[in-house]
């Protein structure tokens, strides 16, 4: 019997990039966010060995390069079992969109291989395997909303908070992640240049402010900030705090309200301006924040009721956007909804 996992997106609730790291990988800071939209992925275990990998979309690796083969290779290894494997990715996700469908994939074959074997891994043998295979998979272990730090590896659940209702678009353009980075180091590189030039040129680049770039660890500095105000400001049941009447209506839309921002928006946009377009026509019709997620190119706009999010939506697909109507999910209901 095989056994059938949802594997749920995620977008990013803010990303702040930081240095180029002595890996080559780029120390980051986010607040990832499950969404209820999600991909079905079916593990069948025969006697035998190897691992198969089917998907329709021909857009999905089949071969060893694929995330899911890549985990299923690994627990294999880690629990000395020979199995023949099949795994079928029933792909409903945009391939390379910024929701981390492969990483999702690649978690869901890890909870579908455990019930298949019926032999969990131990937790810190899962962070690993997630961890190892991408930045973005340990996410995919916890759900709901959770701080990403390190190189995205690094995660740490934050409140369940209450789900609330938004809409994903995503402009058919491939955004490559690492040459999204490449892009971003040039940015960084370009700006510290501008500083130095201005410096040496006499003028007081540290006063104005808009001709010094910022340090990395200076932006990362900022997130964490902004994440720790507004953890404060939460009681314990993830409800934020009442303020002398600027009471937040969510508290999601209290944290994007902190001023938390994508990195990648300013080296994406510019190379995408219809992203920064469709950022706006979600604004316009609503959103009460709107961000590309991930290095794109899926673009969400996170709305107040359910009704709003409906009525742009319609607006938005009367343009000839294609938009879906989404929630985001709650850990508890990610928990809940995994197995079907
Ligand atoms: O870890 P993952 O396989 O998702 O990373 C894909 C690529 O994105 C890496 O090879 C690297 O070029 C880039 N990356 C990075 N810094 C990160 C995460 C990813 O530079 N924190």
């Amino acid at each position: 019997m095989a056994v059938t996992v949802r594997s749920f997106a995620k977008i990013n609730l803010g990303l702040s990039i930081g240095p180029a790291r002595p890996d080559r990988f780029h120390a980051l800071e986010t607040v990832y966010q499950t969404v209820s939209v999600h991909d079905l992925i079916h593990v069948e275990a025969a006697s035998g060995d190897g691992i198969e990998i089917r998907c329709q979309n021909p857009a999905v690796p089949c071969g060893a390069t694929n995330t899911c083969y890549r985990v299923a290779e690994r627990m294999m290894r880690f629990l000395g079992r020979k199995a023949e494997l099949t795994i079928t990715i029933d792909k409903h996700l945009p391939v390379q969109g910024g929701l981390g469908a492969g990483s999702a994939n690649a978690v869901a074959t890890i909870f579908a291989l455990e019930r298949e074997l019926g032999q969990p891994l131990p937790a810190a043998e899962r962070l690993r395997i997630a961890a190892e295979v991408g930045s973005d998979l340990p996410l995919f272990l916890l759900g709901g909303t959770v701080l990403g730090v390190g190189r995205g590896e690094e995660v740490y659940p934050l409140q369940d908070l209450p789900a609330i209702p938004c809409l994903l678009i995503t402009p058919p353009v491939a955004v490559s992640t690492p040459q999204a980075f490449r892009d971003w180091d040039a940015l960084v590189a370009r700006e510290a240049e501008v500083s130095a030039c201005a410096a040496q040129a006499g003028a007081d680049a540290t006063q104005e402010g808009h001709l010094t770039a910022p340090a990395a660890s200076v932006k990362l500095n900022k997130f964490s900030l902004s994440a720790f105000e507004w953890l404060s400001h939460l009681n314990k049941s993830g409800v934020p705090v009442e303020t002398d009447g600027d009471r937040a209506e969510t508290p999601l839309l209290d944290l994007v309200r902190a001023g938390i921002e994508n990195d990648f928006e300013r080296v994406v946009f510019p190379q995408y301006p219809e992203l920064r377009d469709v950022k706006r026509r979600l604004e316009r019709e609503g959103a009460d924040y709107a961000s590309l997620s991930g290095s794109g190119s899926t673009m969400y706009g996170l709305f107040r009721t359910r009704e709003c999010a409906v009525q742009a939506a319609e607006k938005l697909s009367a343009e000839g956007l294609s938009v879906t109507i989404a929630e985001t999910l709650t850990r508890c209901e990610y928990r809940a909804q995994r197995f079907v």
